[in-house]
């Protein structure tokens, strides 16, 4: 098959590298696409939320597949798009990506599926939103649409809260807020294979939102990720999907936008039960970075068949190691992160097959790799126990350097807890 990948960070690199390995592909294209993508794929320039210029490029290639990775393509539309013009493709309806587009619509839609998620309320007035945010005191500060993982504030007080929701109300995805009472627990991320109305779990995995060691600073996109999970055992994982996926599955049928693709929940394991933070519409990153080196099947015919509706399989493979990422960011990333800077030592590693450098803020200038983008790399490092993997990522890191290179130092440590 020809494949088209949509996409440029670590999450694409990860998803050109596994299927770079099926005898199924003939050729993959990428949009954009990045140097570490460049190993497997043909490169072309281009938007890949042009949802014509897709079409277009699917068109010119003799593209059989299309694979979305990111969530702005599918919330503008690609997938109706490529289905209008007989193209095969994985991801979500645009109606169908509301579920990650609106965080109102997704907290509506749990509401009618009875889905456990934290007590909200909706405001299209920031200055309404900060007046209830000192009555509610520490509360969750949420802009409705997509924010690349920026779009969710933490609040210690009232007042805090009142500045957070007048900050998200001068953005665009904060034209509509959100109030979340603010929850406590570990955090897991569940993502499932869907082809409408039947679902396939992913390994499970943990990602690391905060920018700083310890759990501190600003939420970021994900500074680290690692997979498996030891939070739920498989007997409370099954319970945990049987009461969210099917559910949720139904009732966007229900509503005449079924979901195929990948749905991503993110869920806080809080004294009460858990209970469901958000759902994305896409893999998350730096999650599937680790979930492809767990993944032990070939990752296109999973793919295809929830593209076809034809989703029969409900264990996916993994491997019995365990993986870990820790994603290496630009200085002063997430506000205004630096680009430009030479990046040294990416081929010191080449060649492990248990480590895996995936490139996403990096494009290249007189012939070197340079940092282009917040998240410049995610070094990710597969072995027998936790404690290794670590290790071996974090030594990995040691030998990759570029100017202000900052990343956490604790991911997975506390894998147990
Ligand atoms: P979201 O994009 O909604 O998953 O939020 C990003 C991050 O903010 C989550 O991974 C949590 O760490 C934190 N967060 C979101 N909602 C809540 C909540 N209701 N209570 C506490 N923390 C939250
Ligand atoms: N790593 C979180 C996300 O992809 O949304």
């Amino acid at each position: 098959m020809n494949i088209l990948l949509l996409g440029s960070g670590g999450r694409e690199h990860a998803l050109a590298w596994k299927m770079s390995q099926s005898p199924l592909l003939k050729t993959l294209y990428a949009l954009p696409g990045n140097p570490g993508i460049a190993q497997f794929a043909t490169c072309l320039p281009g938007d890949p939320s042009d949802v014509n210029l897709v079409v277009q490029t699917a068109q010119k290639h003799s593209i059989d597949f299309v694979v979305v990775g990111p969530e702005a393509p599918l919330v503008n539309g690609v997938v109706d798009a490529l289905t209008h013009h007989n193209i095969l493709s994985f991801g979500p309806t645009k109606e169908a990506a509301r579920i990650e587009g609106s965080k109102a619509f997704a907290k509506e839609l749990m509401a009618s599926a009875e889905i456990p998620t934290a007590r909200s309320e909706t405001f299209t007035n920031a200055t309404l939103a900060a007046a209830r945010a000192l009555e509610w005191g520490a509360v969750v500060v949420k802009a409705d649409g997509l924010a690349a993982g920026k779009g969710v504030i933490v609040c210690e007080s009232g007042k805090e809260a009142a500045a957070a929701c007048e900050q998200l109300g001068h953005t665009q995805a904060g034209a509509t807020l959100l109030l979340e009472e603010k929850l406590s627990g570990p955090e897991i991320s569940v993502m499932a294979l869907c082809d409408g109305s039947r679902y396939a779990l992913l390994p499970t995995s943990q990602d690391h939102k905060r920018l700083f060691d310890g759990d501190s600073g600003p939420n970021t996109g994900g500074m680290g990720a690692f997979s498996p999970s030891s939070l739920l055992s498989a007997a409370q994982l099954h319970e945990l999907s049987e009461a969210i996926f099917p559910k949720i599955l139904s009732e966007m049928a229900k509503r005449n936008c079924p979901f195929r693709g990948v749905l991503y929940c993110g869920l806080m394991l809080t004294p009460t039960g858990p209970k469901v933070l958000e759902f994305n519409a896409r893999l998350g990153d730096p999650e599937t970075q680790v979930l492809m080196m767990q993944l032990d099947e070939d990752l296109i015919p999973l793919l295809l068949s929830c593209a076809k509706g034809l989703l029969t399989k409900n264990n996916i493979k993994q491997k019995s190691s365990v993986s870990v990422g820790v994603v290496m960011a630009a200085r002063d990333y997430p506000q205004a992160p630096k680009i430009g800077d030479s990046i040294w030592g990416l081929d010191t590693i080449f060649g492990s097959k248990d480590i895996h450098i995936f490139q996403a803020g990096t494009s290249i200038k007189d012939k070197r790799i340079v940092t282009n983008g917040g998240r410049v790399l995610t070094v990710c490092a597969q072995a027998d126990t936790m404690e290794q993997a670590r290790a071996l990522a974090y030594q990995s890191i040691e030998s990759i350097q570029f100017q202000g290179a900052h990343f956490r130092r604790d991911i997975a440590k506390k894998h147990n807890e």
